[in-house]
């Protein structure tokens, strides 16, 4: 085995190692730590591997000797899930049915990563769309359009990458198509947590541009994609209100309303999806992340196509269906959330958090805008610079946190976390706000 000092050198050696500066310990970290097999310093994990990790490390209900032999027989052998069906698989798709899928949503799709999650969710409205308009072969690029929001974040693949534009390097270099973008109504919160800007003039100015995009692209769009929270974007938060009028201009111009919620779903908002707390149902819902294994749900509104993705083979596939391994994990983790009622310990933990950084903005100056639900929070800098800085000063002091949009910071906490866990975090931003306020 290699040793933990050696570990950045060697993988420099053959990629690119921008990462963090630890090596994580899998055997020694626990709960919301991450301990460093480097220095065998912890650090308090308020990132959570981008979102996906979601009931901290080493969990008491993942050292299960069943568990464990099922994860080590699983872990031995992969099956083409796609085809090739075991027993591991149908607990899972039973588990994730009962308990995260919500009522009325009979499709699932099962696929590794995020990206290819939202990728078939697409593939899903433009084979709808397609059928409804007597089209036999798509050969345009334009012929089916997806529209979407400035700021938006879906991830880098073929798709996708016409969708994402949240940071030039990602997505400036490679061929897209110009699908029609329009602009995103965010809230922007005040320390009380009411709304601080004009928001109707917000939304009537998406609306505007939205109905513009339904004449240019007359009868051609095939979906509205929306993340339920921008995450990467910025952590924009919308209004049901607005959420609403998306759903109404799907309904009226015959497109799939569909939602992304890689970063959002799977408990991480208190709820098992955030789209629930608005009020507003999707027809189709793209999953990653915390969920292990990543995939999409649908509603009745695809029937509308007897010979819809889900009734047709091969319309939508991959080799592996997704991971028999990350089913048995998650299938786990789900009975571990349910029985433990992890989701209401975040929702609990993220209003104390979102206070707190409301508290310390109120009487420290230097973050504005306080944001967040459950797992989820964030606040705005003064300017990028002084993300940056503040960014490398929490690290520096054991907070693992991210980047969100051009200058705010975000936090992804495992629903595992602990009252005196957040006061320790807000401790740490104490501490490092008066080197950034005023920069
Ligand atoms: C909202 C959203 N959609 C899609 C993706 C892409 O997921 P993945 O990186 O697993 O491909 C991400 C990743 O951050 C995301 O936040």
């Amino acid at each position: 085995m290699i040793a933990p000092a050696a570990v950045h050198e060697t993988l420099r050696r053959h990629q690119l190692t921008d990462g963090f500066p630890i090596v994580m310990d899998l055997e020694k970290s626990h709960g919301s730590w991450i301990h460093d097999a480097r220095t065998g310093e912890e650090y308090l994990d308020f990132f959570t591997c981008f979102a996906s990790w979601p009931i901290g490390y080493n969990h008491p209900g993942t050292l299960d000797p069943a568990f464990r032999e099922e994860i080590e027989l699983t872990g031995r052998n992969k099956p083409a899930n796609s085809d090739l069906y075991t027993t591991h698989m149908a607990s899972f798709v039973e588990t994730f049915a009962e308990h995260v899928t919500p009522a009325g949503f009979e499709h699932h799709f099962w696929i590794d990563g995020g990206a290819l999650a939202v990728e078939n969710a697409l593939k899903v409205a433009f084979d709808w769309k397609a059928h409804k308009m007597g089209v036999e072969n798509c050969e345009d690029g334009n012929a089916l359009v997806v529209m979407h929001f400035r700021q938006a974040f879906h991830g880098r693949s073929g798709y996708t990458m016409s969708i994402t534009n949240t940071v030039h390097d990602k997505v400036a270099l490679f061929p897209k198509f110009p699908w029609p973008r329009v602009h995103n109504p965010a809230i922007v919160f005040d320390l009380d947590g009411g709304i601080a800007n004009d928001i109707e003039a917000e939304e009537a100015k998406a609306c505007a541009e939205i109905e513009g995009a339904f004449e240019c692209y007359a009868g051609r769009v095939a979906a509205i994609i929306i993340e339920t929270m921008q995450g990467e974007g910025g952590d924009n938060h919308f209004r049901p209100e607005f959420l609403a009028k998306l759903r109404g201009y799907a309904d009226q111009h015959e497109a799939l309303l569909v939602f992304d919620e890689v970063q959002t779903g799977f408990f991480g908002s208190g709820t098992p999806w955030l789209w629930e707390q608005k009020g507003v149902a999707p027809d189709v819902v793209a999953f990653g992340k915390k969920s292990q294994v990543c995939g999409l749900y649908a509603g009745p509104r695809v029937d509308e196509v007897p010979e819809n993705v889900f009734v047709r083979s091969s319309r939508i596939n991959s080799t592996w269906g997704a991971n028999l391994v990350d089913m048995v994990r998650s299938r786990r983790f789900i009975e571990i959330i349910v029985e433990e009622r992890l989701h209401e310990n975040v929702a609990a933990r993220g209003e104390q958090l979102v206070q707190g950084l409301r508290e310390l903005a109120r009487d420290r100056g230097g973050i504005s805008n306080v944001r967040g639900v459950g797992s989820l929070a964030a606040f705005t800098c003064a300017s990028p610079a002084a993300r940056d800085h503040l960014l490398k000063l929490l690290v520096e002091r054991k907070l693992m946190v991210l980047a969100s949009g051009p200058q705010s910071i975000r936090f992804r906490m495992p629903l595992v976390v602990q009252e005196d866990e957040i006061k320790l975090a807000l401790d740490r931003i104490a501490a490092a706000l008066p080197e950034v306020v005023g920069a």
